[in-house]
């Protein structure tokens, strides 16, 4: 009988895959967004929707959290890394309230403040559960330019607010551009 163990090498090597896939995350209110990536590098996928029509994005970006810590994702549509980085980031706050901060990075040493970024942002919120955070923005795409360079990160909290990430390994490749047509 082939067919079955075909079937079963088949299942062997697809699942691991399918099981870090973006696919096979889903989002609360059954939101849906018509494309993700998963992300190469701190376990992160990112979810849109793109509506040409008014040259917004729609955005779930997924990723685990360090206890007492952060993280963050980012379109620069200026730059490769961190320097013009139009970010969202999202912790606990001292009272336990979850927090999403707008935040354009100027400096390597910056100060995370809440504030306006480059673009518009309609909206954001966060949803932390089970270790894993997750970012909803609605965004003005930058010049309605749909391939983007992005940057994604984690890092602690010290004081109850966002310190430096590592500055080694996964947490100094994580950026690359991201094409939201395709
Ligand atoms: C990503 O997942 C792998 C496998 O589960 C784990 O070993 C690693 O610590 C995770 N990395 C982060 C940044 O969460
Ligand atoms: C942009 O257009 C889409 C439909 O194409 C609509 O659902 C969405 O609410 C609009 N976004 C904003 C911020 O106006
Ligand atoms: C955004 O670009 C698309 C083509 O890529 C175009 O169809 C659409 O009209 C543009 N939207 C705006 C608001 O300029
Ligand atoms: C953010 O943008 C709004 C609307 O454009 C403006 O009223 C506000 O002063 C800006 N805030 C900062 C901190 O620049
Ligand atoms: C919680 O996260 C762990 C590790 O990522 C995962 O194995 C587990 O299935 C998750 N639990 C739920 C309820 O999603």
């Amino acid at each position: 009988m082939a067919t079955p163990f075909i079937l079963l090498l088949l299942l062997a090597g697809i699942s691991p895959s399918l099981a870090q896939s973006c696919l096979s995350d889903t989002f609360s209110g059954n939101q849906i967004y018509t494309s993700c990536s998963t992300l190469p590098y701190l376990n992160a996928t990112i979810h849109w929707s793109y509506h040409p029509d008014n040259a917004t994005i729609d955005i779930a970006y997924r990723a685990p959290i360090p206890s007492n810590g952060w993280v963050a994702w980012a379109l620069n549509p200026t730059g490769q890394g961190m320097i013009g980085a139009q970010s969202l980031i999202a912790f606990s706050g001292s009272d336990g309230a979850l927090l999403v901060y707008s935040t354009a990075i100027s400096s390597y040493t910056p100060d995370i403040k809440d504030g306006n970024l480059s673009f518009t942002v309609y909206s954001k919120s966060g949803e932390l559960f089970n270790e894993t955070m997750t970012i909803f923005a609605t965004l003005e795409l930058p010049g309605n330019s749909t391939t983007v360079n992005q940057v994604w990160q984690a890092g602690p909290l010290s004081n109850g607010v966002p310190a430096q990430h590592a500055t080694t390994g996964d947490n100094i490749k994580s950026a690359g551009s991201i094409d939201f047509l395709s």
